[in-house]
């Protein structure tokens, strides 16, 4: 099939890419003529394993090209997907002007196609967006809806075999087109679900919220295992243990940020507000998160009687999650501006997100190793849980760090451990030991 992806953001990349593997013929359309000509060369413009190597196999067997002229980008298309972002506005609402400006694009040249093109909204929308896109196409066409779930990081293998894909449709023609694209990634143990152009919109709203209530759940429940003396670590096990319950995205953290669960939760109470239906779980759910965060900052400041100044803190862990350069709404964020206005010098390090923080918070000092993060420091604090960071060299660190503390935003090492190598050692929802004999 002839594709056109519109947006080379992570979902549009991978997304075209894939279907490029997969056998199709695939142009990718973008506004950003530099990120164009990267991705022309095989270079992927962000970090996610394995996407560049197969980008090359794909651009190099003439399936996948990219360009930035959508006066051409279109012509013969059988598919096309919008993939562009719908971040949160200035004034807290979803913005749709990337899709709908993608929708206009789009009817310029409906009237150049010989057979209707099948159009595909991938981007997460608020619920009536894709009809919303529909009205502003004039001429022939299949609409569609399809949300994409794949996680940055992992994003490759999601595509490839993913736990569920998800179609709204209102002709037979928009489904016959998916069933044959999805046909080599679906089957059996991977259902393709066709619904009403609604409910699907809804799946992937209703979906992130859930993610984000956990994780915002188990937070709660950190809070009050720390007043009460009981270790989260211990509840979770035994909550986990309940098949009904399960373990996925259930760990005690600084939170969750990205792009998808802090905007997409916004886009939920958003719509619960339009249809006079607030959302209260979501709403709870996004102050939680915010609430994280600032007691962790919070808990940082106490240590150091609310002053900073003249202190060094080392910062492992910059992007919103492991393994993608995704800095996003990162938590890392928050906590080193709080850090630097409280007075000190913050010097960071993550694997993949050294170029992508720089914009974000200038006044941070990055380095590319771990222990030079970490050299004369007052402090460490872990705000991702990076494999690189969960079972460092004690010693060396001890070693470096000018003062033996540690804050953990993720919970990653054994408290007994930390405190026999002399650490004052804080993290979640767990006693603080310094001496801690189990
Ligand atoms: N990032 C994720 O992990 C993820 C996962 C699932 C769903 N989503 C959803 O998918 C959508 C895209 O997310 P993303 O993270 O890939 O976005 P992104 O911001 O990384 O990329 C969007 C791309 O679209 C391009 N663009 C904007 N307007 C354009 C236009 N008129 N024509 C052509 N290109 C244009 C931008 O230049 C950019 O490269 C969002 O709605 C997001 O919520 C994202």
């Amino acid at each position: 099939m002839k594709i056109t992806i519109v947006g080379t953001g992570y979902v549009g990349l991978i997304t075209g890419t894939c279907f490029a593997n997969a056998g199709n013929n695939v142009t990718c359309l973008d506004i950003d003529p530099k990120k164009v000509e990267t991705l022309n060369k095989g270079e992927a413009p962000f970090f996610e394993p394995g996407l560049s190597e197969m980008m090359t196999k794909s651009i190099n067997a003439g399936r996948l090209d990219f360009s930035d002229d959508s006066s051409t980008a279109f012509t013969g298309s059988d598919i096309i997907f919008i993939c562009v972002g719908t971040p949160t506005g200035n004034d807290g609402k979803c913005d749709l002007s990337y899709v709908l400006g993608v929708a206009d694009d789009i009817s310029k040249v409906l009237d150049t196609f010989d057979t209707p093109p099948v159009v595909v909204v991938k981007s997460t929308v608020p619920v009536g967006t894709t009809h919303r896109v529909a009205e502003r196409l004039h001429g022939e066409y299949f609409i569609a809806n399809n949300p994409e779930f794949l996680r940055e990081g992992n994003a490759i293998d999601d595509f490839r075999t993913p736990d569920r894909v998800v179609c709204g449709v209102e002709s037979e023609e928009a489904q016959a087109a998916l069933e044959q694209l999805y046909a080599p990634f679906t089957g059996d143990g991977h259902p393709l679900l066709f619904f009403d152009i609604h409910s699907s919109e809804m799946v992937k709203y209703a979906s992130n919220a859930m993610l984000a209530c956990k994780i915002s759940f188990i937070n709660e429940i950190a809070s009050l295992c720390e007043r009460n003396g009981a270790n989260i670590e211990r509840v979770r096990t035994g909550m986990c243990a309940d098949s009904r319950i399960g373990n996925q995205f259930f760990k005690p953290g600084i939170g969750y940020g990205g792009s998808c669960f802090p905007k997409d939760t916004l886009a939920v109470m958003e719509m619960g507000d339009n249809a006079n239906a607030p959302c209260l779980v979501n709403t709870a759910v996004h102050e939680l998160n915010q609430r994280q965060r600032r007691w962790f900052a919070n808990r940082i400041l106490e240590h150091f009687d609310n002053d900073l100044t003249g202190k060094k803190v080392a910062l492992w862990g910059l992007a919103f999650k492991p393994n993608t350069d995704d800095v996003r709404d990162a938590p890392s964020i928050d906590i080193a501006k709080t850090l630097i206005d409280a007075g000190a010098e913050v010097t960071g390090f993550d694997p993949e997100a050294w170029e992508t923080y720089g914009s974000e918070v200038p006044e941070v000092t990055i380095v590319s190793n771990m222990y030079e993060a970490a050299a004369d420091a007052d402090a460490l604090v872990i705000c991702t849980e990076w494999d690189e960071f969960s079972s460092p060299d004690f010693d060396l660190l001890k070693a470096k760090l000018k003062d033996q503390v540690i804050f953990d935003g993720r919970n990653l090492y054994i408290r007994a451990e930390m405190a026999r190598h002399g650490f004052h050692y804080y993290s979640v929802g767990r006693p603080t030991l310094e001496i801690c004999t189990a």
